[in-house]
């Protein structure tokens, strides 16, 4: 069982004391797996901490290349702790930052500037003097010589001891995007589109997102002594599979990182999953053969040789690497039977249980046959998006809904958007002489602080309750439409959210409080949850934990016979982001082509989240479009295993505690 510090492996890519080969044939750079990203961070400070330590012992600098990114700030998190809890100093730290967006006043929201001060700088002894960072402000005509006097300090410094990294979605270090040059030094770069996609959350829209950054180049990053390069959730495992196992290419430009000869990825099991050893790790060492390793073995061959799972023959599972399963059970044809039946009971279009059926092969009870079912929505549209068609049915077959909307998702509506609403208000309230001193304050407030709004500032007070509220009305609009009353939508509006800004406060106390609190109102024999970890920082995870916890406590405060939560199952549905694979799905719930047009009109209730988005991602579809490629993937492999067509599927998994 991976436990929170456990590191999956050794140095080399080897599992500790196995005489693993081919891990190596396949991976070419050294990568360290941990379970998550805290642990991941708290290896890579102590690996810094060490390094100042021993250049402090020999009365030298330690010269440290940083970056920014949501990539490293655990790491700088816990660089503060042992400076404040362990003494370590900064007063012998010289560092040199990766890059800057350009142009970039050092005190707008999105500077790499204030993120440095914020996150490391302002909390521990460094002195003010000794960290670089490139500066946005320099003027056009001046860049190339700002970026070659860069270059120049670095080395009259004596060199990077240590580069720290991230990695861009398309493969990008410092921002160096696909297609820079192994030779590149620092220099200005027009960004990528999918990297000023991916950062617009921060600016409010991609067309007040930077085009250009600089950045040091690839020949300045690989001349640093020693390279970690840090990676968290399943966003990044694509590219991390392609710059640890496949070719050196500039296409990815973290690939080159190959060519270097101390360098480490330490990355979370998330960015992990799509390397060789996590994804086929029976084609690199022998396995256990649990229920779950068979499961996915099997469905993956099946997909693979693009054979239904009934078809699939001795021959197949010898030729594949799993001629030790082979020999556990026989023959093929038993294998095929066991996984496809396992396939076939997950399917289900009774969510809530089937009354009077028997429920020993369905993937939830039968009885009671009316449920009290508690939707847990991190923002309010991800139940609609995530899991709509369920949500109706559990309508439909007579189960009392109720959602609890987590977060107001205030920071997802554009500003005009805002504008137009706070606008409407005042108009009405003008018209109609109506004189709620304090509903007219607000308004008329929010109105004039969007109209004078520049896009480095953050929303006032003022702004945020518009924004909420118009996010509020929406999944009422969706609720009414779903056919729930109003009174069973329950906004928890959840404090760690309330920053105003895309950085949240961690999970706090109230938060898991709130939760609770709503889960023991209801009483609840299924919570839905959403399981999405696509972003290990983002609001959705928080949200999951804030729901664990509190489930985890009220199993623990209340463990009588009588108590709710022993009859209360807990389902796990993903956003819009990424979906389960194929072989954990638990419960798959089918759609008719009716019920995708119904939950597409569902999701068309949250208009402010139409039409390019604020927090577009790198995805440029909109929501509605993102579900339902989704669902109908689902479906299709479905189908492709073997099993019945279905125009469509949402997939859910059950969090056992
Ligand atoms: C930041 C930088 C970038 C980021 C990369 C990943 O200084 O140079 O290469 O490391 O874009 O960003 P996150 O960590 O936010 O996913």
């Amino acid at each position: 069982m991976i436990t929170e510090s456990t590191l999956l492996d050794s140095p080399n890519g080897r599992a500790s004391g196995e005489p693993v080969q081919s891990a190596i044939t396949y991976e070419k750079i050294p990568t360290h797996i941990y379970a998550d990203a805290k642990a991941a961070s708290r290896a890579v400070a102590q690996e810094i901490a060490d390094l100042i330590r021993q250049k402090q012992g020999e009365g030298k600098p330690c010269i440290l290349g940083l970056a920014t990114g949501s990539s490293p700030k655990t790491v700088y998190a816990e660089l503060v702790r042992m400076h404040r809890e362990e003494g370590l100093s900064f007063r012998n730290v010289v560092s040199y930052n990766l890059d800057e967006y350009y142009p970039m006043e050092p005190d707008s929201l999105q500077s790499y500037w204030r993120f440095m001060k914020e996150q490391l700088f302002d909390h521990v002894d460094i002195p003010a003097g000794n960290y670089h960072i490139p500066d946005g402000t320099v003027r056009p005509e001046k860049v190339a010589e700002f970026c070659k006097q860069y270059e120049a300090d670095i080395e009259a410094a004596g060199g990077l001891d240590f580069q720290l990294l991230g990695i861009g979605g398309n493969g990008h270090i410092g921002f160096n995007e696909p297609g820079s040059l192994s030779n590149s030094h620092t220099r200005l770069m027009m960004l990528d589109n999918s990297t000023r996609a991916a950062a617009s959350g921060d600016f409010g829209g991609l067309a007040k997102t930077p085009r250009k950054a600089i950045t040091m180049g690839v020949a300045s990053i690989l001349s640093a002594r020693r390279i970690v390069l840090l990676a968290w959730g399943e966003r990044k495992a694509p590219v991390i599979r392609g710059a640890v196992e496949g070719t050196v290419t500039e296409q990815n430009p973290a690939s080159y990182l190959q060519t270097h000869p101390n360098v480490l990825f330490v990355i979370d099991e998330a960015a992990a999953s799509e390397l060789t050893r996590m994804k086929t790790p029976w084609l690199v060492d022998s396995v256990v053969w649990d229920n779950k390793m068979i499961k996915k073995a099997v469905t993956h061959l099946s997909l693979t040789l693009g054979k239904p799972v009934l078809k699939l023959t001795d021959r197949d599972y010898n030729d594949n690497g799993m001629s030790d399963l082979l020999a556990q059970y026989g023959q093929s044809y038993d294998i095929n039977i066991d996984i496809f039946n396992q396939l076939q009971h997950t399917i289900t279009g009774w969510p809530g249980g089937k009354p009077n059926a028997d429920d020993t092969n369905r993937p939830e009870r039968a009885l009671p046959a009316q449920k009290r079912c508690l939707i847990f929505s991190p923002h309010p549209d991800d139940d609609i998006i995530s899991m709509g068609g369920t949500f109706q049915r559990l309508v439909d077959q007579g189960h009392e809904v109720h959602v609890g909307y987590q977060t107001s998702g205030n920071i997802a509506v554009a500003d005009d958007e805002a504008l137009r609403f706070a606008d409407y208000v005042v108009d009405f309230n003008n018209q109609f002489g109506i004189k709620s001193p304090e509903a007219t304050r607000i308004f008329q407030d929010a109105a004039a602080s969007l109209r004078s709004k520049k896009d480095s500032e953050m929303d006032t007070a003022e702004v945020r309750y518009v924004k909420g509220l118009i996010r509020r009305g929406e999944a009422k609009s969706t609720c009414r439409f779903v056919g729930i009353p109003v009174e069973n939508a329950h906004f928890l509006n959840m404090p760690f959210y309330e920053t105003g800004t895309v950085a949240k406060k961690p999970l706090g106390e109230e938060d898991v409080k709130i939760v609770m609190d709503l889960i023991e109102q209801i009483k609840p024999h299924q919570i839905y949850a959403a399981g999405d970890l696509a972003d290990p920082h983002g609001t959705h995870k928080v949200c999951l934990d804030a729901v664990m916890e509190a489930v985890r406590r009220l199993k623990q405060s209340n463990a009588t016979p009588e108590n709710f939560m022993k009859d209360c199952w807990v389902w796990l549905y993903r956003g819009a982001w990424a979906e389960w694979d194929i072989h954990e799905i638990e419960m798959a719930v089918p759609m008719s082509p009716d019920q995708v047009m119904r939950k597409r009109l569902g999701i068309f209730k949250h208009q402010s989240q139409k039409d390019g988005v604020v927090y577009q991602g790198t995805d440029s579809r909109e929501f509605w479009q993102r579900a339902e490629e989704r669902n109908r993937t689902t479906a299709g492999l479905y189908n492709h295993l073997g099993l019945a067509e279905y125009e469509a599927i949402e997939a859910f998994v059950r969090w056992k505690f």
